[in-house]
């Protein structure tokens, strides 16, 4: 692309006084932020709202200039809410589309709402109050994935499945335990975007370009209008830094990492050879030439969109890592990552969500490979401490070789004869079959967060109370 000249006459009418000319065209392309930042249009207004009426209750600015700025910015926000407004990206970003459609709407008093306000102070205020709102509206969301999975594990505090370590069977555990274990980690993603929405709820308004004001601002004043717990203790600071944003796209980011590792979970457990579950239609694709097959997709990109939440977090990281204080426009990039993770988050939440509520176990394939690997060894061993006080260490032994014997008889443990057994260790008594089944197994973990189905049972209504603050 040739860069095309400068334009005559086009100067920008917010920043343009010591202009003579207007910018060449690739600069105003690379200079834009508006078809991204018009998401914060609603946010833009709030803070100018409460910026205006705090400059006409400090007498910086008139009542009826004031009257006239919330009049036209109510306008305003109308005109974008019903798809009217004239967004022109000569004027840059939301911000200057949004001032100089006021001077428009209300004529010159339109000039005072800038009074002691900088777009540098204003666009990390906007953004701050984006990322609430984003918070709270994923916090509702992931809630939601919460209660589908609680539910499936109410209905599954009993149904056996294999738990695997590198992917062996190892023990048998319900399936209902294995849900909520995903309710644990959703729980602490929302207590880490909950601390993140706590940290970022500070005011940078009133903060200006990057040293503050000589206007007699009050900044506790706006900051409680937005909801701010208080203002920003330091100017520089409070334009300069996206730590918020960081620490939002990380919060995200690892949700991502945990939603991924389900979604890889049910690749595998729809997969022929496991079939563990089976999902519907609504969540699966067919092949344009194998007309047998059934994918799933939606879990194949719910597992791919964590790579694309990780890029948005080290993608920002790269952009702040080198910047000196206070504003760059380098951290004008800092919305699209945001955003877009905001949007991918909310996507795969809607599909796992959806997958949860869809998925149908099917219990006789989980019990045969959960009673496969000689999953209940470690339920053998325990009842020769138990019974004839072994030290686990040579329990441990001992099992190995029963294990041995059956794999050479090629049978379960359960199915060994007590003779077989009592040529390995002549102390065994009939009384060891009680414990040899996955579901006498399952039974028996009733330690604190173990798998026997009553405190699977428990600990979903636990769960329910716990984190959607409710009893069924
Ligand atoms: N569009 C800009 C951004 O998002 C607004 C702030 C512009 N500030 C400035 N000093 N040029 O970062």
């Amino acid at each position: 692309m040739t860069p095309k000249r400068r334009k005559q006459n086009t100067a920008n009418a917010a920043w343009g006084g010591r202009f003579a000319a207007g910018p060449a065209a690739v600069m105003q392309q690379i200079n834009a932020s508006l078809e991204v930042d018009k998401r914060l249009y609603a946010q833009d207004i709030a803070g100018s709202l409460a910026h205006c009426a705090m400059l006409v209750r400090k007498r910086i600015i008139s009542r009826s200039d004031g009257n006239a700025i919330a009049r036209g910015l109510g306008r305003i926000r109308r005109e974008i809410e019903s798809g009217i407004f004239p967004f022109r990206i000569e004027h840059e970003d939301i911000h200057l589309n949004i001032e100089a459609r006021l001077s428009e709407v209300i004529g010159k008093a339109a000039g005072r709402l800038h009074t002691a306000r900088s777009r540098n102070d204003q666009v990390a205020t906007d953004f701050k109050l984006w990322v609430r709102d984003a918070i709270a509206t994923m916090d509702r969301q992931i809630a939601a994935l919460q209660g589908a999975l609680i539910t499936q594990a109410e209905r599954h505090a009993a149904t056996v499945m294999p738990g695997f370590t590198h992917l062996q069977v190892g023990q048998p555990v319900t399936f209902g335990h294995h849900l909520l274990a995903y309710v644990e980690m959703l729980g602490r993603d929302r207590g880490r975007l909950a601390d993140c929405s706590k940290r970022l709820n500070e005011s940078p308004l009133g903060s200006g370009a990057l040293a503050g004001t000589s206007f007699p601002i009050d900044r506790a004043m706006t900051a409680k209008a937005m909801g701010f717990d208080r203002p920003t203790a330091n100017s520089l600071d409070a334009v300069s830094d996206r730590d918020f944003a960081l620490e939002f796209l990380s919060a995200v980011a690892i949700a991502g990492v945990h939603l991924s590792r389900f979604a890889e979970e049910i690749i595998i457990w729809v997969s022929e050879p496991f079939r563990f579950i089976k999902l519907s239609d609504a969540y699966t694709t067919g092949s344009s030439m194998m007309p047998q097959k059934r994918n799933p997709d939606a879990a194949e990109l719910v597992r791919a969109k964590a790579g694309r939440l990780i890029g948005t977090l080290t993608g920002l990281l790269a952009v702040m890592k080198g910047l000196p204080l206070a504003y760059a426009k380098d951290m004008q990039e800092d919305k699209p990552p945001v955003f877009d993770a905001v949007d991918t988050m909310t996507l795969c939440l809607a599909a796992v969500t959806g997958m949860v509520q869809d998925m149908k176990p099917d219990k006789a394939s989980m019990k045969k490979v959960a009673m496969s690997g000689f999953s209940t060894a470690t339920d053998l061993a325990d009842w020769l401490v138990r019974k004839i006080g072994m030290p686990f260490r040579e329990a441990h032994h001992v099992t190995g070789a029963l294990v041995a014997r059956a794999e050479a008889l090629n049978c379960m443990l359960s199915e060994l004869s007590i003779e077989e057994m009592r040529k390995i260790e002549k102390r065994i008594t009939p009384s060891i079959f009680k414990v040899l089944t996955v579901e006498q197994s399952v039974e028996s973990r009733t330690s604190f967060g173990g798998t026997a189905p009553v405190n699977v049972a428990r600990a979903a209504t636990a769960a329910r109370k716990r984190f959607l603050g409710k009893v069924k």
